[in-house]
C-alpha cells in the first residue's frame, strides 16, 4: 500500500508547473501598539501609494449605462430586499419576487397609509385558490383574536372547517330543522333591558331601519320595486309588531308573515294613523308590496325565512357560517333572497357587538346577492363604506368585476353603485383569469401590461397564486402556502366536480 504524501498548496501549484507568488515583504514593521498588539490600520494611503504600479485611478469602463424608474430598479436582484408590506397579521406564503414572507393585515395597511380602506375583494377563475385563501387568512388573523362571519356559504365549503375547529355550523335548507327568522332581533333582545332609554330609542330607529330595507329588498326581488309610501308603512307596522308603540319594555319577536297578516288586514288605527282616507284605499294602495311579502310566505323559501328562529347562535365563537348548499334545489333566487336576509342580520350583529374587535365578514360567491337588484348592491355599498369606522374587513369573492355589473342595463344607476364597489375595496386579490376578464381587470384596476399578464400568466401556473394589488403599489406576486391540517380542513376539489361556478 502505497502512503498518499500531503501536498501543501505551494507544492501543488509547482507540480502544476506554476510558481507560488511570495508573500510581499514589506520594508516597515507592522505597526504594533503599544503593548505589541496588531493595529488594524489600512496599510496604504487612501489613493494607494504614488509609485509606478501602485495606487489607483479612475477609468472609463467600457460599460453602457441603464437608466430605470425606481419601481424597475427594485428587480434588480443584489438591491432588492423585501416588498415593502409590513410583517404584520396574517402570513399568507411568501412574494415569489423577493423571496421574503408575504404578510397579509387591512388594518394595518389603512393604519400605515398603504389602502384606504380595510376591504379586499377576490377575483379568478373557478379552482384558483380563492377561498383557500380567504380561509387561510382568517385561520391566521385568529391567532390575533379577530373573529370571522361566513355571510352566506352557498356550496357548504365551510362548514368542514367549521367542525375542524369544534363549532357546529347552522345549515338552512333540505333536510335541516333549522329555521331563521328574518326579522330576528338577534342577541339584540337579550341587552335591550339593559339598556338606557337613550340607547334603546337610538337602537330602535337602526332597526327598524335596517328592517324596512331588508324588506323593501325582498320585494324588490319579487319584481315589485317599492314606494316611499311603502316604507313608511312598513316602519309604522313593524314599530306595532316590536310592541314599542304601546310603551312595553320588552320586545315582541317579528316575523315576515306578521307584516303581511298586518298589511292585508289593516285595523282602523293603522289606516288612519298612516294618513289613508279609508280601509279600501290603503288595501288598494298597498296592494303590491303585500302580495311581494306573500309570495315570499308561500314561494320557493316558504318555512326558512318567516318563522321564529329556533337555534342559538354562538356568538363568541371565533368563526360562524351559515350553510345554505341546502338551498339550492329550490333555485339561485331562493339562494339570493336567503343571502339578503343573511346580510342584514349579520349586519346588525356585527354592529351591535361595538367591542373594539376587529371582524372579518367574508361574502363568498357575492354575484349570487348582486343579482337580486338595486337593494341588495345598496347594502353591500353601505356595509363596505362603514367597514373603516367599525373595524371590520370586508371580502368579497367573486370571479369576475363584472359580475357585480349584473344589477342592471349599462349606464343604470345600480351599475353605477356596483362599479363604486370595486373602489371601496383597497386590496385587489387577483387569481388567474382567462385573456378576456383580463382586459376587464386592467381597465377597472388600472393594472400595467406587466401585472395583467401576471395574472393570465403566471398565475394560471398553480393554485393559491395571485396578484395582490393594493392601491397605490405595484402588484405582488403572492404564492399562498396552505397547511397540511388547512388543506384537509378546506378541500374544495371534491365539490367543485360537477359544479359550475367558483
Ligand atoms: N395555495 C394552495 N396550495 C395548494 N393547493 C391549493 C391552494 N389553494 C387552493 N388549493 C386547492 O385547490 C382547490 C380549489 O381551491 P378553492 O379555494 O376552492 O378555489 P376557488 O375558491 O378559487 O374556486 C382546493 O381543493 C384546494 O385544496
Ligand atoms: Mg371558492
Amino acid at each position: 500500500m502505497t502512503r498518499i504524501r500531503r501536498r501543501g498548496a505551494a507544492q501543488l501549484l509547482r507540480d502544476g508547473g506554476q510558481t507560488p507568488p511570495r508573500a510581499p515583504r514589506t520594508s516597515r514593521e507592522e505597526p504594533r501598539s503599544s503593548t505589541g498588539q496588531r493595529i488594524n490600520r489600512p496599510r496604504a494611503p487612501r489613493r494607494g501609494r504614488a509609485r509606478a504600479g501602485h495606487g489607483w485611478s479612475p477609468v472609463e469602463a467600457p460599460m453602457t449605462v441603464y437608466q430605470a424608474t425606481t419601481s424597475e430598479i427594485g428587480g434588480l436582484f443584489p438591491l432588492l430586499a423585501a416588498n415593502g408590506i409590513p410583517a404584520v397579521g396574517a402570513r399568507i406564503g411568501y412574494d415569489t419576487l423577493s423571496g421574503s414572507a408575504f404578510y397579509a393585515h387591512p388594518i394595518e395597511w389603512v393604519l400605515r397609509g398603504l389602502a384606504t380602506n380595510p376591504n379586499m375583494v377576490v377575483f379568478g377563475e373557478p379552482g384558483r385558490g380563492k377561498s383557500s385563501t380567504v380561509v387561510a387568512f382568517l385561520l391566521r388573523m385568529m391567532l390575533f383574536g379577530t373573529k370571522t362571519l361566513i355571510s352566506g356559504d352557498v356550496k357548504g365549503e365551510y362548514s368542514p372547517l367549521l367542525r375542524a375547529l369544534g363549532i357546529t355550523p347552522i345549515a338552512l335548507g333540505s333536510g335541516s330543522p333549522a329555521r331563521l327568522n328574518a326579522l330576528d332581533l338577534g342577541p339584540l333582545a337579550r341587552w335591550w333591558e339593559s339598556w338606557s332609554i337613550e340607547r334603546q330609542r337610538e337602537e330602535l330607529d337602526g332597526l327598524l331601519a335596517r328592517w324596512v330595507k331588508l324588506l323593501v329588498a325582498l320585494a324588490e326581488a319579487q319584481g315589485y320595486v317599492p314606494t316611499v309610501t311603502d316604507e313608511a308603512v312598513l316602519a309604522r307596522v313593524l314599530r306595532r309588531l316590536l310592541g314599542v308603540a304601546d310603551g312595553t319594555t320588552r320586545l315582541r319577536p317579528v316575523t315576515i308573515p306578521d307584516v303581511q297578516r298586518e298589511l292585508a288586514d289593516p285595523d282602523e288605527q293603522l289606516w288612519r294613523e298612516t294618513r289613508f282616507a279609508d280601509r279600501r284605499q290603503f288595501l288598494d294602495t298597498l296592494r303590491p308590496i303585500t302580495d311581494a311579502l306573500a309570495n315570499l310566505v308561500t314561494g320557493p323559501l316558504a318555512g326558512l325565512f318567516d318563522e321564529p328562529t329556533n337555534f342559538d347562535l354562538d356568538w363568541q365563537a371565533p368563526i360562524q357560517s351559515m350553510d345554505l348548499s341546502g338551498l339550492r334545489g329550490r333555485g339561485d333566487q331562493a339562494v339570493a333572497v336567503a343571502l339578503t336576509c343573511l346580510g342584514s342580520w349579520s349586519s346588525m350583529i356585527t354592529d351591535l357587538q361595538d367591542d373594539g374587535e376587529i371582524r372579518i365578514v367574508v361574502r363568498d360567491e357575492v354575484w349570487r346577492q348582486m343579482r337580486l337588484g338595486s337593494k341588495a348592491v345598496q347594502a353591500v355599498d353601505s356595509d363596505l363604506r362603514l367597514s373603516r369606522a367599525e373595524q371590520k374587513i370586508q371580502v368579497l369573492v367573486g370571479h369576475k368585476p363584472s359580475d357585480f355589473l349584473s344589477v342592471g342595463s349599462a349606464g343604470s344607476q345600480e351599475v353605477a353603485i356596483a362599479k363604486d364597489l370595486l373602489a371601496l375595496c383597497s386590496t385587489r386579490i387577483l387569481f388567474g383569469q382567462s385573456t378576456r376578464v383580463a382586459d376587464e381587470l386592467a381597465e377597472d384596476f388600472a393594472l400595467s401590461d406587466k401585472e395583467s399578464e401576471v395574472t393570465t400568466g403566471w398565475c394560471m401556473e398553480r393554485t393559491g397564486r395571485a396578484l395582490w394589488k393594493l392601491e397605490n403599489t405595484p402588484g405582488y406576486k403572492v404564492q399562498t402556502v396552505l397547511s397540511r391540517t388547512e388543506k384537509t380542513a378546506f378541500d374544495t376539489n371534491a365539490q367543485l366536480r360537477g359544479a359550475g361556478e367558483g
